[in-house]
């Protein structure tokens, strides 16, 4: 099962084991990570599971569509180049070791 490390914004590690299919934020609102909230349950409606992706992840996750986009100019944090929802970041084999971090604030 692949292992995403997310970092906290105090910069403490939280390695998730995610299965594949399943989202960045389910994963971590499933093991009660605080820091992601998945408010709109995945359907990138509320960007309150905004991340930042590590840039040497950066080619290696699915591009943003339109909607995700959209949607991250309503960051509580600030949008960055490597903003994304991890509602929208789905695990599969080749994302085994990505790291994601966390910012300030999600509301
Ligand atoms: S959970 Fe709402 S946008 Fe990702």
């Amino acid at each position: 099962m692949p292992v995403i490390h997310l970092i906290a914004h105090d910069g403490t590690a939280m390695p998730l084991q995610v299965p594949e299919g399943h989202s960045v934020m389910q994963a971590a609102v499933a093991a009660g990570v605080r820091g992601i909230v998945g408010e709109c349950g995945g359907s990138a409606m509320c960007a309150t599971c905004h991340v930042y992706v590590d840039a040497a992840w950066a080619d290696k996750v699915q591009p943003a569509l339109a909607n995700e986009l959209e949607m991250l100019e309503c960051t509580s944090s600030e949008r960055r180049p490597e903003s994304r929802l991890s509602c929208q970041l789905k695990v599969h084999a080749g994302l085994d070791g990505l790291v994601v971090r966390l910012p300030a604030t999600q509301q």
